[in-house]
């Protein structure tokens, strides 16, 4: 499990990546993963990764989302203008049927092209910041709710 998840993790790393900026963020990546902490529990994520996104997430998404990533009252209803508020992020919602790859592409580009009112996150959070955050709140999840994820294809 543990070999097949880590190229995975490095691609994800690279394909966040523009030719300019390559070189910076991947000597970035390589600072994360040389720190030798292990994967939590078999997960694709390390706990560095978990403390780098735990402050990132608390300056930029627990105004809507909550302390703990537990969305908002009512999440599951549409507001006036069609749009839902801010669901949660803690494995109690839908975030888990979504595979990484789309979780971070919501942190990069958010909802408001698509009718929704998620800033974008590109222009703020690098991808290994986008990433970093994305296991910070999968680390809310219990280990049911992330095997049923990866069965899902969640790392796919
Ligand atoms: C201004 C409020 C707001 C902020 C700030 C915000 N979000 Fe969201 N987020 C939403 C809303 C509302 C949705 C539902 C889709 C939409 O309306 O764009 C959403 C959807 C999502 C989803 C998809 C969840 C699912 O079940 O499909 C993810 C993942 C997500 N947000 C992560 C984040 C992260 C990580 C941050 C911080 C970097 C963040 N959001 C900041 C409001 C916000």
């Amino acid at each position: 499990m543990v070999k097949k998840i880590l190229p995975i993790a490095g691609f994800l790393f690279l394909v966040g990546c523009s030719p300019s900026e390559s070189q910076p963020e991947q000597a970035q990546a390589e600072t994360i993963i040389e720190q030798g902490d292990p994967l939590i529990n078999g997960r694709w994520y390390r706990q560095s990764q978990v403390n780098l996104g735990d402050g990132l997430f608390k300056e930029n998404c627990t105004t809507c989302h909550g302390d703990n990533g537990q969305g908002t009252f009512g999440w599951k209803n549409r507001l006036a203008d069609g749009s839902f508020p801010p669901p949660p992020l803690n494995g109690s919602g839908h975030a888990w049927h979504h595979p990484l790859s789309l979780l971070v592409r919501t942190i990069s580009e958010g909802g408001i092209s698509r009718g929704g009112k998620m800033p974008a996150f590109n222009n703020k959070l690098n991808s290994d910041e986008q990433v970093a955050i994305a296991a910070y709140f999968q680390n809310f999840w219990k280990d049911e709710i992330y095997q049923a994820w990866i069965q899902r294809g969640g790392l796919n």
